[in-house]
């Protein structure tokens, strides 16, 4: 066989590009870092959530027999209830310090199956619901310093009044915390209870199809005090303080997004005067994969944008570069998104998930629809049903969990997953360590729309702007981070601190948010950004 030359050209051109990628793939030039930082956490983390110390809580459930880690010595759980180890001397939970990268066991004595949580005002992260004993259960675990002995507490005078299994939290203006939806629990309540008790949301019972579809719920607060709910296909703007619709939005074409069909959604960063709120939408999987039992039915790749305060807003839909369930999507300090975990294939639900998604993607907002999408390093780690990702204060992602299985199976495609990693995004590189700013002072706390400046540090000279962002530390659990906030603060240009040298110390006036409708009391991740590349975050508590 001959070929004529301009074959050859062809033939050597395709072989270099063929000899090109597999170089990036072999030496992983993708952008991004992935590293191990713990191989046996002795849990696989359902729910994730990192304290204003930056320690992390790692919840599972209880009803699933011996993890691979025990309870401090002489420590073991009686519970009649429990299904499978009446005294357990297992641990379901426990606390990660990243500074360290050491366990250590937590307590938790009722059922957190697909329960749900909140940090409160003063630290607090509220956890409430799950499976049997812990149906209307409420829980508190008030985090403390590294070297001291914090432990969840089970709160007895108080329960919630509707059992909730798969439902979501969300944080509102007054420091209060909404709880939404729910298996068979088409419904409302509030923490603390509010008259009348729970109140009846018509749109879940009206969403719901023949595989539910309207658990987990997203719920996003939008800046003027309503709330955006997201479920399977569709979404209103509610205002709970009189329990009415406000407005329908149009439906999200495609398949459904919520549990059991997971994709994931955020509210992109609050910025500007605060008067617009963009939710994102991505990923799921095609209805009947759950129902029907198909783990190797596609996922769905498309995003659905909206800007929820317009008059009439539409979806504008765009394909990510991998169709994706369970995929979390993370606010990074930048305003850009994070999309990672999750499979190619199924739905979720034990055993019904394959072919898993290891690219992360970053999804940059501000780019043209079309430029938006980057391709990440993969990782090697499947990360399926049951998994989370949760921004740590130094920018880096923590990527926890994995358990498609109802107990813990170590064999197998896709087994019980007790690996920590972390991703470095690639603002964390070596090469712009220089653009790195150091956060050197700044306010403890702040009140809303207060005037304040702070001081950074930095290698290479800043020209014009460094962002200001604020992110609050979510609840992670089944792809969907509850009440995950990222709030751009008002700034002016960095004034050189000592004119002349080359870097150095920069003062940024900065205006706090205006109120508690753009981002509610709380601790914030405080980072200042510099051409793309966030400092360490300082914890800053927002008072009023
Ligand atoms: C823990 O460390 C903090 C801060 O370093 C210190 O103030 C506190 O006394 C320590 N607590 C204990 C129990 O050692
Ligand atoms: C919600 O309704 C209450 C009572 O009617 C009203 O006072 C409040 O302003 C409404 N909230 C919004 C954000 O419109
Ligand atoms: C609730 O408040 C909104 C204003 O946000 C108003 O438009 C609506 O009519 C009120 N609904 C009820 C049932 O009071
Ligand atoms: C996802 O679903 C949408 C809407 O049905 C469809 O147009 C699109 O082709 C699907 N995209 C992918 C990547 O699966
Ligand atoms: C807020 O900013 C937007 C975009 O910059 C502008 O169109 C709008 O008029 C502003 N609204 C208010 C109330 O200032
Ligand atoms: C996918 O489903 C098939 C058919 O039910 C089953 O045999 C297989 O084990 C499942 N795969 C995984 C990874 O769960």
């Amino acid at each position: 066989m001959f070929l004529s030359s301009r074959s050859w050209v062809l033939l050597i051109f395709i072989n270099i590009i063929t000899i090109t990628s597999n170089f990036y793939r072999i030496h992983g030039e993708l952008p991004g870092k992935w590293e191990l930082l713990v191989a046996h956490a002795g849990i696989a983390s359902m729910h994730t959530a990192v304290t204003r110390y930056g320690t992390v809580v790692l919840l599972d459930r209880t009803n699933i027999g011996p993890s691979r880690r025990m309870l401090r010595k002489g420590h073991c759980r009686d519970n009649p209830y429990d299904r499978v180890l009446k005294h357990d001397c297992y641990a379901h939970s426990v606390l990660f310090d990243p500074s360290t990268n050491e366990i250590r066991p937590l307590m938790i004595q009722t059922d957190t199956w697909c329960s749900s949580g909140q940090f409160l005002p003063d630290g607090t992260l509220l956890q409430t619901g799950g499976d049997r004993d812990g149906f209307k259960k409420i829980r508190k675990f008030i985090p403390c310093e590294r070297n001291e002995s914090c432990d969840w507490e089970e709160l007895q005078d108080s329960k919630l009044i509707s059992g909730r299994w798969y439902s979501t939290n969300q944080i509102l203006p007054d420091g209060s915390v909404i709880i939404v939806g729910g298996l068979h629990a088409n419904n409302i309540e509030f923490y603390p209870p509010r008259e009348p008790g729970i109140l009846s949301l018509q749109f879940l019972t009206d969403v719901q199809d023949g595989q539910w579809d309207n658990l987990y719920p997203y719920v996003h607060l939008l800046p003027n005090g309503n709330l955006f709910i997201f479920a399977n296909n569709r979404a209103i703007q509610y205002n709970y303080t009189n329990n009415s619709v406000v407005r329908d939005y149009p439906s999200l074409e495609g398949n459904p997004r919520n549990y059991p069909s997971a994709g994931s959604s955020v509210m992109l960063a609050l910025q500007g005067n605060y008067t617009s709120a963009v939710i994102v939408v991505c990923g799921g999987a095609e209805y009947g994969a759950f129902k029907r039992k198909r783990n190797d039915t596609a996922a769905n790749g498309s995003c659905g944008r909206i800007v929820a305060t317009d008059p009439n807003p539409v979806w504008e839909m765009e394909d990510m570069p991998f169709g994706r369930t369970m995929g979390d999507m993370v606010m990074l300090p930048t305003g850009d998104v994070l999309i990672i975990n999750g499979a190619q294939s199924g739905s979720q639900g034990f055993d019904q998930g394959t072919n898993p998604c290891l690219n992360p993607v970053l999804y940059r907002p501000s780019e043209p629809v079309g430029l938006r999408f980057m391709t990440l390093n993969p990782a090697t780690v499947p990360r399926m049903y049951h998994s989370t990702a949760n921004l740590l204060p130094d920018g880096r992602i923590l990527v926890a969990g994995s358990n498609p299985h109802y107990y813990y199976e170590y064999g197998g495609d896709f087994p019980t997953e007790l690996r920590l990693e972390a991703f470095s995004p690639e603002y964390l590189s070596d090469d712009r360590a220089n653009l790195r700013p150091v956060i050197e002072e700044l306010p403890e706390k702040l009140r809303y729309g207060q005037a304040f400046e702070i001081l950074i540090s930095v290698t290479l000279p800043v020209v014009g702007i460094v962002e200001v962002n604020i992110g609050n530390a979510p609840f992670a659990t089944h792809s969907y981070s509850q009440g995950q906030r990222l709030v751009k603060l008002g700034v002016t240009s960095a004034v050189p601190e000592s004119g002349g040298a080359v870097g150095g110390r920069y003062r940024i006036r900065c205006t706090a948010p205006p109120n508690s409708k753009v981002a509610p009391p709380g601790y914030y991740m405080f980072f200042a950004v510099n051409q793309g590349v966030p400092s360490v975050a300082r914890w800053v508590q927002l008072i009023y």
